[in-house]
């Protein structure tokens, strides 16, 4: 797999005035580009630019976005989930716009009845004994408290995760993901945290083996390296590695999780308990910033005796939580979970289908509605990602490996939406290839 860094993409350099040789955008996009480019993130504006995707999104509804001068697109890349329920969801919006007649952030140090309600919920829906909720803002920060959780409870140091896994860029859950990118900011931790290749356990065996290993921290279905699939019998096998050494399995399911393969946690496709889960993303219905890390009685026993061991003053605010629970009741629920299986196999019969008349589409990874697309091109999925943008469809490339595409259709999604997404992944087929 080529391994790369999501801030490293074989762009050639923009050159000054890059944004005023942008044939035909509106003054209102090219004074967005320009501030954005200005102060906030120049490489990020450059890149997509030179990959030619000057994408200023503006409305959104459903699972389609519009450019700001109104190139319309099916959004197939859903941020990692978060719109796993579609853009401004009417359910969680009339949930949200209620949930503001009535509260605010709160004050994290006190007991709230939508926190309180919330973590009483994930109790129930996250399998096996997992118990206690720590509400974060953002995933990042929901992986630094596993991490930190695993530590206490084991009296363990080390955190093993894969050399291609993407937990976020805060501090631990930093250093736990992509090596470069850690390196880059002098936040690795190599004593701390080992990396090891998906799929195989011997290398898995070795890293826990001596017995000090905190946790196992594990992406489901890995998505920034293009949703690999687990071999049968890895996932399992990982898990009874951390039995035997001594060592807490911590299940990243922040893309994964939330009915996004047919079942409500991807690990319950392996009956996995894990110890420590971890959601976010689509928990917020794309509306209102919210996390969380579920963890067993026995690793949240800090939670006992250290009231204050965690604060976070925007984790669990009470109207995320309010929204958040309008998100895990349609993502359980078993029509929606229903529609995820169907809609897996009627958009696999499709690119089975596709791939019949074109063989750069070398492979299809699909867990249900997590999809990588596998080019014959160790390019292919970057330049599918910018042909298809043209055609009308947004889907991401895969940060770690760029012959993948994600292609990640949305919970609540149709066949007619299927059919469109399918005529427009084979005309960029078509045009790639001719
Ligand atoms: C698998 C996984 N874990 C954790 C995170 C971090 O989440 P956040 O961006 O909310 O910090 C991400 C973000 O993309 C992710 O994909």
């Amino acid at each position: 797999m080529a391994q790369s860094n999501q801030t490293d993409l074989p762009i050639a350099e923009q050159g000054p005035g890059f944004l005023q040789r942008l044939e035909g955008i509106s003054e209102r996009k090219r004074h967005t580009l320009e501030l954005a480019h200005e102060y906030m993130i120049p490489n990020r504006v450059e890149t997509f630019v030179g990959a030619g995707v000057p994408l200023v999104i503006g409305k959104r509804e459903g699972y389609r976005i519009w450019d700001i001068d109104g190139h319309e697109l099916l959004d197939l890349h859903l941020n990692g989930g978060t719109y796993n329920l579609g853009h401004r969801n009417p359910d969680a919006l009339a949930a949200l716009r209620s949930a503001l007649e009535t509260w605010d952030v709160g004050n994290h140090h006190f007991p709230s009845e939508p926190r309180a309600l919330l973590a009483e919920k994930l109790a129930r829906l996250t399998p096996g004994a997992l118990h206690y909720s720590v509400f974060t803002a953002s995933g990042s920060e929901a992986i630094d408290v596993a991490i930190k959780s695993a530590r206490h409870a084991t009296g363990r140091r080390k955190t093993v995760s894969l050399d291609s896994g993407f937990h976020g860029t805060g501090g631990l859950s930093g250093a736990a993901g992509n090596d470069e990118t850690a390196r880059y900011f002098k936040s690795d931790a190599p004593d701390d945290f080992t990396k090891v290749p998906f799929n195989d356990l011997d290398a898995m065996e070795a890293a826990l083996s001596a017995e000090d290993v905190a946790c196992v921290l594990l992406e489901t279905v890995p998505a920034t390296a293009g949703f690999v699939v687990p071999e049968p019998g890895y996932l399992e096998g990982v898990k009874a590695l951390c039995e035997r050494y001594g060592t807490l399995y911590a299940a990243d399911e922040v893309q994964t999780g939330l009915g996004r393969t047919g079942k409500v946690w991807a690990v319950e496709h392996h009956g996995i308990e894990p110890d420590i889960l971890i959601t976010g993303k689509g928990l917020s219905a794309g509306l209102y910033p919210i996390a969380a890390v579920v963890m067993t009685k026995e690793v949240g026993a800090w939670l006992k005796e250290k009231g204050w061991g965690y604060v976070s003053t925007f984790g669990g605010s009470e109207i995320a939580c309010v929204v958040a629970s309008t998100a895990l009741d349609i993502s359980t629920s078993p029509e929606s979970l229903a529609n995820a299986t169907h809609i897996s196999e009627y958009i696999g019969r499709g690119l089975a289908e596709l791939q019949t008349r074109h063989s750069f589409l070398k492979g299809v990874r699909r867990t249900g509605l997590v999809i990588g697309l596998e080019f014959d091109n160790p390019m292919g999925g970057l330049l599918m990602s910018s042909t298809l943008y043209r055609h009308g469809l947004w889907a991401m490339f895969a940060g770690f490996d760029f012959s993948v595409l994600q292609f990640k259709p949305g919970l609540l999604v149709d066949e007619a939406y299927c059919d469109l997404a399918l005529e427009k992944l084979d005309a960029a087929l078509g045009d790639v290839t001719s």
